[in-house]
């Protein structure tokens, strides 16, 4: 008979995840979005730096302030929030045993958030831009900080316990 895989019960009991399976399982996650967004954005840096380099209309001309500032910010913050994931796999692991309960879940989940909503947030907003406004798309951003808000506090309320 097939060996049951590690971490899960028999056939006949409702599968369940040992803690310290399912702490694996978010390490492993935030270490991915971290690593993962640390290469898109750093790569975006290196687009914007192509774009100064062969002075683009459309980003380096007068009056594409808005889309400069706002792509400027997506990159920022997308690379700064890579690191923060890759901060929260680090602290999870620091944690140990003690990094279990629902702040994780909260945490990770509006952590993960954040990471897509900041700085697509700046991204979209610079695609379209009206003048000195950006686009639609920058109301993602203040989403973004409010779930960062809440997966930095999550952390800090475990820290505190
Ligand atoms: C961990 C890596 C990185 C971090 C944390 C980072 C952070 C930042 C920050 C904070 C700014 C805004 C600076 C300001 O407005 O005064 C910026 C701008 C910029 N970065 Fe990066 N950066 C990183 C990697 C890179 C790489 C690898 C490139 C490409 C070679 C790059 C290209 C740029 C460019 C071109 C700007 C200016 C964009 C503009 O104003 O049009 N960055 N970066």
């Amino acid at each position: 008979m097939a060996k049951e895989p590690e971490g899960k019960s028999s056939a006949t009991e409702a599968p369940t995840v040992t803690e310290d399976g399912e702490r694996q399982w978010y390490i492993r996650k935030h270490l991915l979005v971290g690593w993962g967004a640390l290469l898109l954005f750093v790569t975006l840096g290196v687009v914007l730096e192509s774009l100064h380099g062969f002075k683009v209309a459309w980003y380096h001309n007068v009056g594409m302030e808005t889309r400069r500032l706002t792509w400027r910010l997506a990159h920022a913050h997308g690379t700064f929030l890579a690191v923060v994931n890759l901060a929260f796999a680090m602290t999870l692991y620091v944690l140990g045993e003690s990094a279990q309960g629902a702040w994780r879940r909260i945490a990770s989940g509006c952590l993960l958030g954040a990471t897509i909503a900041l700085p697509a947030g700046f991204f979209l907003g610079g695609v379209v831009i009206y003048g000195g406004d950006p686009g639609l798309g920058i109301f993602l951003s203040p989403l973004g900080a409010v779930l960062l808000v809440i997966a930095v506090s999550a952390t800090i309320y475990r820290m505190l316990r």
